[in-house]
């Protein structure tokens, strides 16, 4: 199998589903490309469980599954039911099969997932905003508002890697410049994971990152 990940067929999705799905954008083809360069050292860990929380429009996941094919189960999880539901059609619209779950986070799938995450992958919403501008009634502010530092979000999931992740488990997450790439990897660290940028584009106003996370081996 080609070490290359196609942009997945979205075409049965239309204007109306992008009014509360996040429509794939500058930041979603960043994680799709940095996804893409490590293809073959994610081929090396032999996943068996790879998990995209946030998956939207399901673009990143979707692709990633063609690539790799069924060697491994695929979780997503989304806290809009309507990004739920479009991941699901994308899924089938390109013959491939996801585990979807609409969630916060890992929610109630802890139990099952723990210490067992081969790959874990996030494009959160990363925008700084208002705290009140994330807001649970607006599917498409929850894709984007990120409150304080645009930290809000990631900032929960920090502490549940260590829980989840197998133990030669790679987080990839999406950052911009003002979510503070220093701070994170510090915050990270003191869990015992250390971090580096393995890919950067300037899009637009964005100066977008994705940052891949290892456990520290002792
Ligand atoms: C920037 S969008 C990325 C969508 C897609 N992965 C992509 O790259 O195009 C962020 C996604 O995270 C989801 N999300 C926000 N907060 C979440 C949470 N607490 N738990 C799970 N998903 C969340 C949003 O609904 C949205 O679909």
């Amino acid at each position: 199998m080609m070490d290359k990940i196609e942009t997945p067929d979205l075409s049965h999705l239309n204007s109306t589903d992008y009014e509360n799905v996040y429509e794939p954008a500058e930041d979603s083809f960043l994680m799709l490309d940095a996804l893409e360069s490590e293809i073959p050292f994610i081929k090396s860990l032999k996943p068996t469980i790879c998990l995209e929380i946030g998956s939207g429009s399901g673009i990143v996941l979707t692709g990633l599954a063609k690539c790799l094919g069924s060697c491994c189960a695929y979780f997503s999880i989304d806290i809009n039911p309507h990004a739920a539901q479009v991941t699901r059609k994308t899924a089938c619209k390109n013959s491939v099969c996801l585990e979807v779950v609409n969630c916060d986070l890992v929610g109630p799938l802890l139990p099952q997932i723990q210490n067992k995450v081969d790959m874990l992958v996030f494009n959160p919403p990363y925008v700084p905003t208002d705290e009140n501008e994330i807001d649970p009634l607006s599917p498409i502010a929850l894709s984007w508002a990120g409150g304080f530092r645009g930290r809000t979000v990631m900032d929960r999931l920090f502490p549940l890697i260590p829980q989840i992740m197998s133990p030669s488990g790679v987080f990839y997450l999406l950052i911009v410049k003002e979510n503070d790439e220093e701070d994170i990897l510090n915050v990270m660290k003191s869990f015992s994971w250390r971090g580096s940028v393995i890919i950067e584009r300037k899009a637009g106003r964005e100066f977008l990152k994705v940052l891949k996370f290892e456990r520290v081996k002792v």
